[in-house]
C-alpha cells in the first residue's frame, strides 16, 4: 500500500466513524422526544392492499394511522406520486414527521421481470445475478421503493414445496454465494444512493424444510444439520451486510421463528453480530396464537422479547405492547431497542436527510423497462435454461424449418413471468410463439394448443387465484389432441411447450404429485408417436418427476418461468443463437417417494449399491434405485466437454493452508459453449457423519469449439470446516477426496491429507 492509499483509508475511517457517531446522536435525540405510542408505531408495518395479500388481513385506516404516528412502514404502494402522498402524510402530518420505509416483494425483477430465482440460480453466474439484483434495485427505487423483501435464501430439498421456486435450490455453498451476490446487488456500497434499497433476508429460518413439503408446516431439525446445511446462506447474507431479516412462518425447536429468542437474539445478534432490524412475515406474529403459544398480547410480548422489531400487518405490537408495558410484561427498553433499529434503517437509507429521495417523477420513464434492462432479462433467461436431454441433436433447430409449435404454454402470456412477480406486468411478456417468430422470421411456424395445462377444473380454480393461469378450453381434449397431431405430421419438427402454470409453484402451492399433468402427458405421448423429432420446452417452478418423458427419444429444455423476455430467450436457445449452459441447483427425483433427495446425502452405515441394483439389508428401495433421475449440477450443452488430467498442487496440507485443484476442460464438440466446472469434496473421516460429497467450488468458463483450458479451483481452510457436535466450526485431520466434473456425479478424483 502506498502513502496516498493509506491516507485515503485513514480519512475514510475517520469520516465514516464521524457519520456513525452523528447517526447515534441524532437517533438518540429523536428517541428522547418520542412517546411510547410513537415508538410502538414505528414497529408497525402495514399494507393498504395494493400488492399481493398473502393472508386474510389487509390493513385498514392506514392514512389515519400514519397521521397518528402509528406506522413505521408500508408495502404494496408504488410509484413516486402515490408514495409521495403517503410519505407527506408521515412527514408533514404526524407529530414527529418520521418518514416511512416503503417495502415491496421484488423477487425476480421489478417491472423487467427476469427468471424465477430457482432458474436464475441455474446460471451459476454470480456476476450476472448481482447485475440482475442491481437492475431490480434501480427500477424499484425509481418507483419509490426503498426496502426489498428479498433475497429468499431458504435451502429447499423438497420439490413438493412450491416456494422452492423462490430460492437458489438445495445447496448451502451455492446458496451462500448467490445470497451474497443479491445483497450486494440490492444494497450496493451506499444505502442512501438513489439506486439502492435495503435487502431483507428471508425467511429466517429453515422455512424450506417444512415437513412433507406442505407450505407453512412445522420444521424439526437437529442443530448440526441446521448449522451445516440450512443456516449458511442466511449467515452469508448477513455477513454481506444485509440490513434487515424477515422471520419465517414455521417453528424451530418448537418455538415459532417469529417469537424464537434463540434464533432472533442468541444466534442472529449474539453469534452472528447482526445489527439491523427483524420484521415478521405476513401476520406470522398473530399466527403464533394458532401455533398454540397464547393470545395476541402474550405472543406479541413473547416476540418482542425474542428480538422481533417490526410486525407485518397483524398489528399485534400496535394493539397490545402498551398494555404489556403497563403490566410489566415487557420493558420500555425492549420497545426502545426495537424502535432504534427501525430508525437506524431509515437513517442509513437517507430518509431523514430527504424523505422524498426515491420520489423523482422523471425516474420511472428513464429507469424502468429500458431497452438495456430488457436485454439483460433476455440474457439472464437464456443463461437459466438447462438442457436435460438432446436425443439425436434435435436442438438447435435450423431457422428455416417448418415448425409445429404445440402445447398449452406455447402461446400463454400469463404464464411467462412466474410466481411472485406482483410488480411485473403480464401483458408485456413475450410468448414463445412471438419469440420464435421474432428470432426466426423465415421459419414456417404453426401453432396448436394440443391440451389444457390440466383438465381438472377444481385444481385449475385453486391455481387461478390471481387470475386465469389455467384456461380450460371449450373444445374437447380429444379434438385439441387431434389437431396437434395433424399439425405435427405435416411439420419438420415439433416444439412442445409444456409443464406447470406459474401459480402451480410459489407460496401456498405445494403439490404431492409433481409430475406433468396427465392431459399434457397424453399430448407428449401422441406427439412422440407421430414419429417427428420432438423438443420439449419444459416450464416449471420446481424439479418435476419426469421418468417417462426422460426416457423418450426427445430433447428437453428446462426453462422454468423465464420472465418478461421469455419467448425471445427461448427462441435464442432453440435456434442456437445461445448455447445452453445452465445446471440444476436442485436434484430431480425419480418419484416423490425418494424425497428428500439431494446430492450431499450421507452414505449411511449400509450404503446401497452404486449401480442401482438392489441388495437385501442395505439402505435402498425395493422399487427404485437410490440415485435421482437427474443429479444436482447437471445440464448439457449443444457441444461436448471432456474433463481430464485432474491434479492437486499439494498432497498434504496443514489447517491454515489452501489447496488448488486444476483440471483440463476441452470443448470437443461442434459449438462454442460455456461450462460450469464443479468441485465436490468428501471428508473421509470425521467426528460426525459427513455428507457423501459436497459442492465446494465452481467456475464458469467459455470454451471455443476445439479449445482446451486449464481450470483451477482453490479450497480455502474454511472450505474444509464444518460444525461439529459442539457446534464449533472446525476442520479435522485426515483424508479428503476431491471430485471435479460437470455435475455432482463427477468422476475424476484425487486425494489429499489434512495434517
Ligand atoms: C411471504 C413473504 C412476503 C410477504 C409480504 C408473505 O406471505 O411469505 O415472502 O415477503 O408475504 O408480501
Amino acid at each position: 500500500m502506498n502513502h496516498k492509499e493509506l491516507v485515503f483509508i485513514i480519512l475514510t475511517l475517520f469520516f465514516s466513524g464521524l457519520s456513525a457517531q452523528q447517526r447515534i446522536v441524532e437517533i438518540e435525540e429523536l428517541l428522547q422526544k418520542m412517546t411510547i405510542e410513537e415508538k410502538i408505531g414505528q414497529l408497525n408495518l402495514l399494507t393498504p392492499g395494493g400488492g399481493v395479500a398473502t393472508g386474510s388481513v389487509v390493513s385498514e385506516n392506514v392514512e389515519a394511522k400514519i397521521k397518528a404516528g402509528k406506522v413505521g412502514g408500508l408495502f404494496g404502494v408504488a410509484g413516486p406520486d402515490k408514495v409521495r402522498v403517503a410519505q407527506e402524510i408521515a412527514v408533514k402530518q404526524s407529530r414527529l414527521g418520521i418518514p416511512l420505509l416503503i417495502g415491496s416483494d421484488v423477487i425476480h425483477g421489478y417491472k423487467t421481470t427476469y427468471p424465477i430465482p430457482l432458474g436464475l440460480a441455474s446460471s451459476w453466474d454470480l456476476e450476472l445475478i448481482e447485475k440482475a439484483a442491481q437492475m431490480a434495485a434501480k427500477e424499484a427505487t425509481a418507483d419509490g421503493i426503498n426496502w426489498n423483501f428479498s433475497p429468499m435464501v431458504d435451502i429447499a430439498r423438497d420439490p413438493r414445496w412450491g416456494r422452492i421456486a423462490e430460492g437458489a435450490g438445495e445447496d448451502p455453498y451455492l446458496g451462500s454465494k448467490i445470497a451474497e451476490a443479491m445483497v450486494r446487488g440490492y444494497q450496493g456500497g451506499d444505502l442512501a444512493a438513489e439506486h439502492t434499497m435495503l435487502a431483507c433476508v428471508k425467511h429466517f429460518a429453515l422455512y424450506g424444510a417444512v415437513e412433507a413439503g406442505r407450505d407453512y408446516n412445522s420444521v424439526d431439525m437437529s442443530k448440526v444439520k441446521m448449522y451445516n446445511q440450512y443456516l449458511p446462506p442466511y449467515k452469508a447474507a448477513i455477513d454481506a451486510g444485509a440490513a434487515t431479516v424477515m422471520t419465517s412462518f414455521n417453528d424451530v425447536d418448537g418455538v415459532p421463528a417469529t417469537g424464537n429468542k434463540w434464533l432472533l437474539t442468541e444466534l442472529l445478534r449474539n453469534q452472528w453480530g447482526f445489527g439491523g432490524f427483524v420484521v415478521s412475515d405476513y401476520t406470522s406474529l398473530n399466527e403464533m396464537i394458532s401455533h398454540g403459544l397464547g393470545d395476541l398480547q402474550a405472543v406479541s410480548a413473547l416476540a418482542l422479547k425474542a428480538g422481533l422489531d417490526m410486525d407485518m400487518v397483524g398489528e399485534g405490537f400496535l394493539t397490545t405492547l402498551k398494555k404489556s408495558l403497563e403490566e410489566g410484561k415487557v420493558t420500555e427498553e425492549e420497545i426502545t431497542n426495537a424502535c432504534r433499529r427501525v430508525l437506524e434503517a431509515k437513517y442509513i437509507s437517507g430518509l431523514f436527510d430527504d424523505p422524498y429521495r426515491y420520489l423523482d417523477t422523471k425516474r420511472p420513464a428513464r429507469d424502468i423497462l429500458t431497452k438495456e434492462h430488457r436485454n439483460l432479462a433476455r440474457k439472464l433467461a437464456t443463461r437459466s435454461f438447462v438442457l436435460l436431454k438432446n436425443e439425436n441433436g434435435i436442438l438447435p433447430i435450423q431457422k428455416n424449418k417448418k415448425i409445429a409449435l404445440i402445447g398449452p404454454l406455447a402461446d400463454s402470456r400469463e404464464n411467462m413471468l412466474g410466481t411472485w412477480a406482483p410488480t411485473g406486468d403480464l401483458s408485456l411478456a413475450v410468448t414463445v410463439l412471438e419469440g420464435l417468430k421474432n428470432v426466426a422470421p423465415n421459419a414456417r411456424i404453426e401453432y396448436a394448443k394440443g391440451a389444457n395445462i390440466t383438465d381438472d377444473e377444481e385444481f385449475a380454480k385453486r391455481v387461478n387465484v390471481f387470475g386465469t393461469r389455467i384456461d380450460i378450453d371449450s373444445r374437447s381434449p380429444e379434438s385439441m389432441l387431434e389437431e396437434a397431431v395433424d399439425l405435427a405430421k405435416t411439420s419438420d419438427v415439433v416444439i412442445a411447450v409444456v409443464g406447470e402454470a406459474t401459480e402451480m409453484s410459489g407460496e401456498s402451492s405445494s403439490r404431492s404429485d409433481i409430475s406433468i399433468p396427465e392431459s399434457q402427458k397424453k399430448l407428449i405421448r401422441a406427439l412422440v408417436a407421430s414419429g417427428k423429432p420432438v423438443a420439449l420446452v419444459l416450464m416449471s417452478g420446481r424439479p418435476l418427476t419426469i421418468p417417462e418423458e426422460f426416457d423418450m427419444p426427445v430433447a428437453i429444455l428446462q426453462v422454468w418461468h423465464p420472465g418478461v423476455e421469455a419467448g425471445n430467450a427461448i427462441a435464442d436457445v432453440i435456434f442456437g443463437d445461445y448455447n445452453p449452459s445452465g445446471k440444476l441447483t436442485a436434484t430431480w427425483p425419480r418419484n416423490v417417494g425418494q424425497i428428500p433427495i439431494y446430492h450431499s446425502i450421507k452414505t449411511t452405515g449400509r450404503p446401497g449399491p452404486l449401480d442401482g441394483t438392489f441388495e437385501k439389508f442395505k439402505s435402498n428401495y425395493l422399487d427404485v434405485p437410490n440415485t435421482p433421475l437427474i443429479p444436482f449440477g447437471y445440464g448439457l450443452s449443444y457441444t461436448e466437454f471432456k474433463y481430464s488430467n485432474l491434479r492437486l498442487d499439494k498432497e498434504t496440507i496443514g489447517p491454515n493452508d489452501s489447496i488448488s485443484a486444476t483440471v483440463t476442460v476441452s470443448n470437443i464438440g461442434k459449438f462454442d459453449g460455456e461450462e460450469v466446472v464443479q468441485l465436490y469434496l468428501s471428508d473421509m473421516v470425521r467426528s460426525i457423519t459427513p455428507p457423501g460429497r459436497q459442492l465446494k467450488g465452481f467456475a464458469k468458463v467459455m470454451l471455443k469449439k476445439g479449445e482446451s483450458k486449464e481450470v483451477t479451483i482453490t479450497l480455502s481452510p474454511d472450505d474444509l470446516k464444518f460444525y461439529n457436535g459442539q457446534l464449533e466450526f472446525v476442520s479435522e485431520p485426515g483424508e479428503f477426496k476431491v471430485f471435479v466434473g460437470p455435475n455432482s456425479d463427477a468422476q475424476l478424483s484425487k486425494t489429499f491429507m489434512l495434517k
